[in-house]
């Protein structure tokens, strides 16, 4: 008998073909109430994104694998999922270089301002050439220090060094010795890449140890001139310590595609600020990028329903039983 397979995200047609001939679909629309939660009650296992999904809604079902169309996996209470051997799957690898992309987008835009002047332009005030009210700051022999050199780190570095004669510092778990030896990253202390770096980019992954861990203190550590990329998660900064760093001129500016809640509050002070780039989380948010994952997902599902999937899992203590 085909497994039954909750979808709680749009699929690309082809997809969906995919997950079809293996098994039995159901499609839910997770923005109602409720909706999900009953879905999952008869299932084997579950595809999408960007929905919270609590240890009540698992309660009572026979769901063995779940498969996030993302590389994060902030909205799944591991600890929980591996007692109840459920599999968690993610997307990585494939989005690694459309993030990287907007990451150095976000540093490009901020520095040189882009946005803010592609609405002058449009909005009629180019009336003669440009003088220093209009000019940004360097990007190429700047200083970036990434928070967090993991995959889309260690692309975002690369970017960096070979491309824009960056120096590159860097905090992470442990060495990253590629990004040491082929983009002469440094690996030094949190302190020291606030207060040495030009652009502080963040590229962890939300968890309890790096809730707010840019925070007020953090802000104050970095230089004046400094400008905070953060395409991870929202919840990674302190938003208001943020906020009220951007207003006193703490640091420079911000480049911001991730927010505490998304979609960001429209009254939310940094929509404000002409220094503040914001997007709404297009991370990874190409057409190309986005069919792979879906793709990846609905294979590391249909390999974990069937027992054979041995890449991108987030808990694999549930393999080993
Ligand atoms: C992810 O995959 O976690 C990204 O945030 C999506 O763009």
């Amino acid at each position: 008998m085909k497994h039954k397979i909750v979808a709680y995200k749009a699929l690309p047609a082809d997809v969906a073909d995919y997950l079809r001939e293996h098994a039995e679909v159901v499609t839910v629309d997770a923005d109602e109430p409720g909706a999900l939660g009953a879905a999952l009650k008869n299932a084997d296992g579950a595809i999408g994104a960007s929905v919270k999904i609590t240890p009540a809604m698992l309660d009572g079902s026979r769901v063995k694998a779940l498969s996030t169309i993302s590389v994060g996996y902030d909205q799944f209470d591991v600890p929980d999922l591996t007692k109840r051997g459920i599999v968690l799957a993610h997307t990585p690898d494939v989005l690694t270089e459309s993030t990287a992309d907007t990451v150095f987008s976000l540093i490009l835009a901020s520095a040189r301002r882009v946005v803010e002047l592609a609405d002058w332009v449009k909005a009629g005030h180019w009336k003669a050439s440009i003088g220093p009210a209009q000019y940004g700051v360097d990007v190429q022999g700047k200083t970036l220090g990434i928070v967090g050199l993991g995959r889309i780190g260690g692309a975002v570095a690369r970017r960096a060094a070979l491309g824009f004669n960056m120096k590159v510092l860097y905090t992470n778990r442990s060495p990253n010795e590629t990004a040491e030896r082929e983009y002469g990253a440094r690996r030094v202390a949190l302190d020291d890449l606030l207060s040495g770096s030009d652009f502080v980019c963040l590229q962890v992954p939300l968890t309890e140890a790096t809730r707010h861990l840019i925070g007020a203190e953090q802000l104050r550590k970095m230089k004046k001139s400094a400008i905070l990329i953060n395409a991870s998660r929202g919840a990674t900064v302190d938003e208001q310590a943020l906020i009220a760093a951007l207003e006193a001129g703490t640091i420079h500016g911000a480049g911001l595609d991730v927010f505490e809640r998304e979609p960001v509050d429209s009254a939310s002070p940094l929509l404000r600020m002409p220094n503040v780039v914001a997007l709404p989380h297009i991370g990874s948010a190409t057409h190309e990028t986005r069919h792979a994952m879906a793709r990846c997902a609905a294979e590391n599902l249909v390999a974990a329903l069937a027992g054979t999937l041995d890449v991108n899992v987030v808990n694999r203590e549930v393999l080993a039983r």
